[in-house]
């Protein structure tokens, strides 16, 4: 009899033991985005708030940027871009490809499709698969990516290189994604 109740004993103390282990864990706090450092100064909210010239013309409710300003302010974005230092706008492909899905770095599959075996891309832009073969030169794509509103103004697409949020490195890299024929958006 008292085998019995040791051993019933151990079979209730066995039996809670998966349940104890699977106590609730706390709410992990969301990390925040990384950012490049700006010109090595800290990002704080007051220089994240602050419109330039830019940003206050495409939001602008009376109406945006008109037919006889587009040159100019093709210019004017055209003058905040940066290039890498050693002057190569076709990186590595490999880490461009892990630059483009992450959602805390270049999250450009949020917007577009490009490799086939992305289920989770979104349609907001276009399609970029088969980027490599169409007839876009390297220094057009490093420039759209720095600040896609040298080409289109006010353009949903954000400005990744002007809000310091790649590094010229980093575009670069994402430029060899889209452009090499090795990269899975051109098999
Ligand atoms: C919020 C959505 C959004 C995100 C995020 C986004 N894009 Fe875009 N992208 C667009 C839209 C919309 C267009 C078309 C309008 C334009 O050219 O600005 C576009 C256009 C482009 C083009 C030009 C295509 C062509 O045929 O000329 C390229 C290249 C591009 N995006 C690459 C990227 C890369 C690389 C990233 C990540 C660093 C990215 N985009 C992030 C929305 C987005």
């Amino acid at each position: 009899m008292k085998k019995y109740f040791v051993l019933l004993g151990s079979l209730v103390v066995f039996a809670c033991a998966p349940a104890q282990k699977e106590k609730p864990k706390p709410a992990e706090v969301p990390k925040s985005v990384p950012q490049a450092k700006v010109e090595g100064k800290r990002h704080t909210f007051e220089d994240d708030i602050k419109q330039d010239e830019g940003q206050k013309l495409c939001s602008n409710p009376q109406g945006t940027v008109s037919a006889d300003m587009v040159e100019k302010f093709f210019q004017e974005q055209k003058r905040l871009i940066k290039y890498p230092p050693d002057g190569k706008l076709v990186g590595d492909w490999k880490k461009g490809e892990q630059l483009f899905s992450n959602p805390r770095k270049g999250n450009c599959y949020a917007c577009h499709c490009a490799d086939p075996k992305e289920l989770a891309c979104g349609n907001i832009g276009p399609v970029l698969r088969h980027y490599g073969q169409r007839q876009h030169d390297v220094k057009y794509t490093y420039e759209k990516i720095y600040n896609s509103w040298a080409y289109v103004p006010c353009s949903i697409m954000y400005r990744a290189g002007v809000h310091g949020i790649l590094t010229p490195q980093e575009i670069a890299d994402i430029v060899a994604y889209l452009h090499s024929p090795e990269s899975p958006v051109n098999k």
